[in-house]
């Protein structure tokens, strides 16, 4: 299970914190004090710092992401969470009712599902799935035992028993255009793997196979909420409105973000 974030130890090591600030860490302070205290010996730190300085993200170095005031686990190889996420999951619990089935598709580490079961509270039922083998070792560490969590494509990783059960559907699915993750920051594109950002020719490949599937899954008067970008929104309201769902889009300029909600 996740724990709550904590303010790291203060006083960094000044020396840490000039090489973290000459490699281009905006918030070397910040990173210095998160990495010694991820250290449990002085070789341990160095090797940190030094992969840190060559440019690995800071949040699979230290093991953890910090997402809904949560300590999210995170491995190499394993999508981290993003802040403007935390608007689809304040969404969700608008809507969850104290007793509902939510299910994190394209959960990665499950960060989504575990922020929405620790405000929506214990009586939620929570799954979660991915089809990456990485994310799900790290969901099972954030959800496990108070959820469960599944590995397979899309709807197909899912007990059959769920079917018409799903109250709230929240995804954050790739949904980045081909040609503009040569665009994306170093630590995304070099650093996360495709599959977590691949959205196809325009980006809603896989935002079309989540729609076709959501009416057999969600529940009636269930809701899917997902995460788009403010460009593509029309074009992924419009897949869920062609499914026969009632659709709304939310907008955030506090976290940048748009979330689709279609409701069956
Ligand atoms: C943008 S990441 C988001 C992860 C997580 N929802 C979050 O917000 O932190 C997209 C995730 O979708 C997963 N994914 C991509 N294609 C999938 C598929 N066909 N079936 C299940 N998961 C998939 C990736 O492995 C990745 O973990």
């Amino acid at each position: 299970m996740t724990t709550p974030a904590r303010a790291p130890d203060p006083a960094p090591d000044p020396a840490i914190v000039a090489r973290l600030r000459a490699a281009g860490c905006v918030f070397a302070e910040d990173e210095a004090r998160l990495i010694a205290e991820a250290a449990s010996s002085p070789q341990e730190l160095e090797d940190l710092v030094a992969k840190r300085v060559s440019g690995l993200p800071l949040e699979p170095l230290i093991g953890w992401a910090e997402f809904c005031g949560l300590r999210i686990r995170v491995a190499p190889g394993v999508f981290v969470p993003r802040h403007r996420t935390e608007f689809l999951v304040e969404q969700a619990v608008a809507l969850a009712a104290p007793d509902a089935v939510v299910l994190d598709l394209c959960c990665g580490a499950g960060a989504i599902g575990a922020a929405i079961a620790s405000r929506a509270g214990a009586g939620v039922e929570l799954v979660a799935c991915d089809v990456e083998p990485a994310a799900v070792r790290c969901a099972r560490e954030n959800i496990e035992p108070a959820g469960s969590v599944y590995e397979g494509d899309l709807y197909d990783a899912l007990p059959a028993s769920l079917r018409g059960r799903v109250d709230v559907l929240a995804v954050n699915a790739p949904y980045v255009p081909t040609d503009a993750i040569a665009l994306m920051p170093p630590e995304a594109r070099l650093h996360e793997p495709a599959l977590a950002l691949d959205g196809g020719g325009d980006g809603l490949d896989v935002q079309r196979r989540v729609a076709a599937g959501a009416g057999e899954w969600l529940a009636p008067g269930g809701s899917l909420l997902i995460e788009t970008s403010g460009e593509q929104a029309t074009q992924t309201a419009a897949l869920f409105q062609r499914e026969g769902l009632s659709v709304r889009i939310a907008t955030s300029d506090e976290y940048d973000t748009t979330v689709v909600i279609a409701t069956a």
